[in-house]
């Protein structure tokens, strides 16, 4: 009888880690199909002036946009996730040190990289947020561009490459994990020339990508974006910031504390990005918020 019982447990047993072993080399297999796509895209070519008011501007796009917070402030590059689980993911080094972008790289890969989210070998950038900055102005693009093209040289060099976790695998197949941004994005989509400066609902929705990918287009949040990380707050008309005045909602983002005493983690809720917006960009991304 015990015997009997031990072989049923084992066979079950058996039949659940091929089960498993199954379903992640499906996951397997379709991740690495959908990283070595080839993508044919033709650049949109985009004047890059770098005048002062460009630098200056891209200076502060790049901490605003997050750029620093994966690539490192000096944009010399960073490991930025490092879980044997999930994922070891290298945002490279930017400048063109020891380790970093070619000598020959030109105008024409960044917008390959920002707009497209792929590489000079036409192959997918993992995990770049070019879904987020396609939908970037001209003027906004450009600026980023001019500043990036003359940092100053940071020679950082890593050795090992970017591997993904079992976990990575089976969240990216699943669609959980927006791993390959180029799948994301309309290729044939032109840029905005410029959107204007202004306290308007145009301007904030234009901001608001910055937010989208993890409170989600509708600003209502849910779900963790990645294991571990807490429930997005819901931040359109019917969460919290909908109560807030435009101070309150400045200083939130300003401060990482809410009106209502609550400490966001700058890892979990990059406030330390937002803090970068001006007065009038924070307050055009309330009164979309607000409209939602
Ligand atoms: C969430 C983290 C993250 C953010 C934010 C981010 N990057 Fe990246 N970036 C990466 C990773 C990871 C790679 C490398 C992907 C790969 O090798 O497949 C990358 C690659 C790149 C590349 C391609 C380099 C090459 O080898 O061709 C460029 C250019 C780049 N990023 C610029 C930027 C700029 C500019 C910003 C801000 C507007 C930015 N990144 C924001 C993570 C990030
Ligand atoms: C990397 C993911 C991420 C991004 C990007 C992000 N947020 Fe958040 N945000 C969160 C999470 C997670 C919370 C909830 C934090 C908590 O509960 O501790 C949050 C909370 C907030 C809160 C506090 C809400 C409350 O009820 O107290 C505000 C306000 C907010 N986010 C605004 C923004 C704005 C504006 C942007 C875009 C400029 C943005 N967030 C971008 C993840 C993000």
């Amino acid at each position: 009888m015990f015997k009997k019982i031990l072989k049923i447990t084992g066979i079950i047993l058996g039949v659940i880690v091929l089960i498993v072993a199954c379903f992640f080399m499906k996951a397997y297999f379709s991740v690495e199909s959908r990283r070595s796509t080839h993508y044919t895209v033709e650049p949109q070519p985009l004047a890059i002036q770098q005048d002062s008011a460009a630098l200056a501007l891209g200076a502060r796009l790049v901490k605003a946009k997050g750029c620093t917070d994966c690539h490192g402030q000096d944009l010399g590059g960073k490991v930025f996730v490092d879980d044997p689980m999930l994922a070891h993911l290298i945002a490279p080094n930017l400048t063109k040190g020891k380790g970093g972008l070619p000598q020959d790289h030109t105008y024409e890969d960044w917008v390959l990289a920002l707009k497209h989210g792929i590489r000079k070998d036409e192959k997918p950038l993992l995990f770049m947020p070019s879904q987020e900055y396609f939908l970037l102005s001209e003027q906004d693009m450009g600026a980023i561009i001019a500043y990036c093209s003359q940092l100053p040289k940071v020679d950082r060099e890593f050795n090992e490459g970017n591997t993904l976790g079992p976990l990575a695998y089976i969240l990216t197949d699943m669609d959980k994990l927006p791993m390959f941004p180029a799948e994301m994005i309309d290729h044939k989509r032109t840029l905005v020339k410029e959107v204007k400066a202004e306290v308007s609902i145009e301007f904030g929705k234009y901001l608001s990508t910055s937010c989208q990918g993890c409170h989600r287009e509708n600003m209502k949040g849910g779900d963790p974006v990645a294991p571990g990380f807490p429930v997005v707050a819901d931040i359109s008309s019917t969460g919290q910031p909908g109560k807030w005045t435009d101070e309150q909602f400045i200083e939130t983002l300003r401060t990482g504390k809410t009106p209502e005493g609550k400490i966001l983690k700058p890892n979990e809720m990059p406030w330390t990005m937002a803090k970068e917006f001006t007065d009038v960009e924070l307050k055009a991304l309330h009164l979309y918020l607000n409209s939602l």
